[in-house]
């Protein structure tokens, strides 16, 4: 993250200061609903608002599609800007100008000057591009035998990388410095020193983000030599398991995107444009990543993947079912398109046109049957071995499913098929030891809903958090943090973490402490917690439901204690002092 050099103190302060409602009020309009406010989430498309922003914990969260953060996270999301920029803007507005720690030359600072001018040094690249196609007539030529319309070519604005080592080269050498040509990507640096154009006679592909800024490229040969395409490599700017190709162009070419398509390459993202199915992107080469996925459930409720009929699409699609599994809701769907042998997405609209192609997609087949039909090719349940082998896979994957109704829907069929009762299936195969229950792990597995009371109420330590995270002022109260640890319950460590870092920093809110966690595991168990809303703003009662958590903890960590002393006097002995303790334990014992 850029956040380098701005000082954390800055932070904490305009966090405690800025009012998230402002901000977001100011670009979404919000309607006050008992102690929050809600609006249509401006990240996904909903007709009824699940977006709702806390002025008490100066938050945001859309139940929708899971979005929540900050101000700061608000400014990044809605606005398309990166860290600082979102500081410098949230600053910006209220009037206050941003500190920068001293210290010569500040490398974040240098670094985004850096990347601005690879953003720069792109967009000049694919402009230049673009010309030489005009120039190539063997280049257009080529792109009219894959009939594809002038126009199409210009909506993704096509280009061509003509024949010659130094032709970018040349055209740059003036203006950008050797180091930032190899740094886009579009030289090469070979080991004697000498650098070279990387792209040679091939139809370009810009990669655009999802602010539009052109971070890479792709591109092919005109004919059959090998490698067929070539992309450009990971740089500051392109990261290939979290850039989708076509997303930006889809964004703004679809008039209500509501579904996304996912392909395989360029070409199809292209021709199914040209056939007016806007909303198609494609990998990089790469397999689909839980990045990929997470990013297309913020823009669509519907991801379809489409693959070519034959064994490697098949494998792919496999994959991609594996990557898409951490990352599932029960409010987004996936779905499998698989086209006939020897079809690519390209080919097959251009045989059966937008209405057929878009009726298989609406007919495409679920993750759920999908998952259950690949693990049927793959094992025969006819024995009890095969059985046994087939259900060992299965929880392979469910163990890593997110508590969901789609989870629970898959446990139930598989145990209908294989005659294997539900609650043998889940103690023999989804109860074992590789699926951590203590530690914060397992609080990372709530979803997106609202936490209900008795979700929150379930665990003292749960439900601590959250009292805390509503009322930090009740931190004053607790005392002994360091006995919570020793009861080892679930999520002891993270509520350990909180209280201290709450009473080191008595005047930070909630969300200035949840901005300091950001990208860390915390963040995502501390802003589910967060969501949750007590029934009560009564000072006194939420003080004495927190007392009770803490009794209830502690007398857990004296069980413990106890337990341990307990195996010590029978197999070593115990000291002075480990008697006065055990004495004094096993009297307060009930
Ligand atoms: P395909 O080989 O299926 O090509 O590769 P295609 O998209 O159908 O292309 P045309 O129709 O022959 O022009 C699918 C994707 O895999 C990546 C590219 O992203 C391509 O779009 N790929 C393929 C490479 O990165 N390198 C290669 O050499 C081949
Ligand atoms: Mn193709």
């Amino acid at each position: 993250m850029a956040s380098g050099r701005i000082p954390r103190e800055f932070i904490d302060d305009l966090l405690t200061r800025a009012d998230v409602v402002d901000v977001i009020n100011a670009r979404v309009p919000l309607k006050k609903k008992g102690r929050e406010y809600t609006a249509c989430c401006p990240f996904h498309n909903e007709k009824t608002p699940s977006f709702t922003v806390s002025p008490t914990k100066q938050f945001y969260h859309c139940f929708g599609c899971g979005v929540h953060g900050s101000a700061i996270s608000f400014l990044m999301e809605y606005e398309h800007l990166d860290f600082v920029e979102a500081i410098e803007s949230l600053a910006d507005s209220m009037g206050i100008s941003v500190p920068r720690e001293k210290g010569s030359g500040c490398p974040s600072e240098a670094q985004r000057q850096r990347s601005k001018d690879i953003y720069t040094l792109l967009e000049e690249a694919n402009h230049y591009y673009q010309l030489q196609l005009k120039g190539s007539a063997r280049a257009v030529e080529y792109l009219k035998g894959r009939e594809l319309s002038g126009d199409i070519s210009k909506r993704f604005n096509l280009g061509y990388s003509p024949a010659g080592w130094d032709n970018l080269l040349k055209y740059f050498v003036r203006q950008y410095s050797e180091e930032q040509l190899v740094d886009s990507g579009l030289l090469i640096k070979k080991e004697d020193g000498k650098i070279y154009d990387r792209y040679r006679d091939r139809i370009m592909f810009p990669i655009r983000n999802r602010k539009g800024q052109v971070i890479g490229f792709g591109g092919r040969v005109l004919g059959d030599e090998l490698p067929k395409y070539i992309n450009s490599p990971e740089t500051q700017v392109f990261h290939k398991g979290s850039e989708l190709y076509g997303f930006y162009e889809a964004r703004i070419n679809t008039q209500k995107l509501e579904r996304i398509v996912v392909v395989e390459g360029y070409m199809d993202v292209i021709a199914l444009a040209q056939f007016g199915v806007s909303y198609a992107v494609a990998t990089l080469g790469t397999a689909t990543t839980p990045e990929h996925i997470k990013q297309l459930f913020r823009a669509v409720p519907e991801v379809v993947f489409c693959f070519d009929g034959d064994r490697a699409g098949r494998e792919a699609a496999w994959r991609a079912l594996v990557n898409a599994i951490s990352v599932i809701q029960d409010s987004k769907e996936i779905r499998f398109l698989f086209l006939p042998d020897g079809e690519d997405p390209d080919t097959q609209i251009r045989k059966v046109g937008k209405e057929a192609f878009e009726m298989s997609l609406g007919n495409a087949q679920s993750l759920t049957s999908y998952f259950v039909e690949n693990l049927h090719e793959r094992f025969n349940i006819t024995s009890d071995e095969g059985k046994a082998r087939f259900l060992g896979e299965a929880a392979k994957l469910l163990k890593q499913m997110p508590d969901t109704l789609i989870r629970d829907q898959l446990i139930k069929r598989l145990s209908e098929q294989t005659n294997v009762d539900v609650m043998t299936f889940s103690n023999r195969y989804l109860r074992t030891k590789d699926r951590p229950e203590s530690g914060s792990k397992s609080l990372n597995r709530i979803n997106f809903s609202r936490l209900s009371n008795r979700e929150v109420r379930q665990t003292p330590v749960r439900y601590a958090i959250s009292l805390l995270l509503n009322k930090p002022e009740l931190v004053q109260t607790v005392e002994n943090v360091e006995q919570i640890i020793l009861s080892q319950l679930p999520g002891s460590d993270l509520l350990t973490t909180l209280i201290e870092a709450m009473q080191e920093n008595p005047q930070l809110n909630a969300v200035a402490l949840l901005e300091r966690w950001k990208n860390t595991e915390l963040e995502a168990p501390l802003s589910h917690l967060m969501m949750w809303q007590p029934e009560t703003d009564d000072d006194d009662i939420l003080r004495r439901e927190l007392q009770d958590c803490l009794r209830q903890i502690r007398k857990r960590a004296n069980e413990i204690k106890l337990e341990q002393l307990i195996h010590k006097a029978r197999t070593s002995g115990l000291n002075e002092q480990e008697k006065g303790e055990y004495a004094f334990l096993s009297q307060n014992h009930d």
